[in-house]
């Protein structure tokens, strides 16, 4: 029987989260600012500091979903200065063999909770305004477009549209 198991990164974990991160760039490239190409230059001591959550003004939340002990998706809850209201997701993705099976909905519902558990009022996130799936997966959430489209990153034709949810009805 297949188990789903989601659970937070450490820095021991580097390497799974350095093969995991770099799929997805390989696989998704139009999903994400960065891409494969830079990530693979770091080295291990980048992706150990990433996951080093001790020394660190953020506040992050480094997710991994595993099937049966194979890393299968990837996201980030931060939030990025101590003071700050909002978290934001980045480095959102399921492996395309269990897409459509509720996975990235587990990420996002995680990120969610740890955000109210934190007390703050938005969490925030930016999608590539063609991709379709995530772009339904946030509006499902409640996440609403906001702001001004951007570029996915320099010399790119793609945009993305920022989108928030709001967790706190007193919230502006
Ligand atoms: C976006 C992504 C994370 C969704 O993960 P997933 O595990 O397939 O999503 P889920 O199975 O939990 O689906 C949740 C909801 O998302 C939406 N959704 C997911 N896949 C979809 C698709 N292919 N078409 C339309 N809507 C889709 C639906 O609303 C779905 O709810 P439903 O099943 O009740 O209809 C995944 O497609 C992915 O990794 N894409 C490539 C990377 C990426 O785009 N990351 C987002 C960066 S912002």
């Amino acid at each position: 029987m297949s188990e789903l198991n989601i659970r937070v990164l450490n820095k021991d974990d580097w390497s799974i989260y350095r093969e995991i991160r770099l799929l997805s760039l390989q696989d998704s490239p139009n999903s994400f600012g960065s891409s494969y190409e830079q990530e693979f230059l770091f080295s291990s001591e980048e992706w150990i500091s990433r996951l080093n959550l001790d020394n660190r003004v953020k506040r992050a939340l480094p997710l991994v979903a595993e099937l049966n002990g194979i890393a299968v998706g990837l996201a980030w809850g931060l939030v990025h200065s101590p003071k700050d209201k909002t978290a934001h997701i980045y480095q959102m993705w399921v492996s395309p063999d269990v897409r459509g099976q509720g996975v990235g909905s587990l990420l996002l519902k995680k990120i969610i909770i740890w955000s109210k558990e934190l007390n703050l009022d938005y969490v925030c996130l930016a999608v590539t305004t063609t991709n379709i799936a995530a772009v339904k997966l946030y509006k499902t959430y409640g996440f609403e477009p906001y702001g001004s489209l951007e570029s996915l990153r320099e010399a790119s034709m793609l945009s993305i549209q920022p989108m928030k949810l709001k967790l706190c009805t007193s919230a502006a």
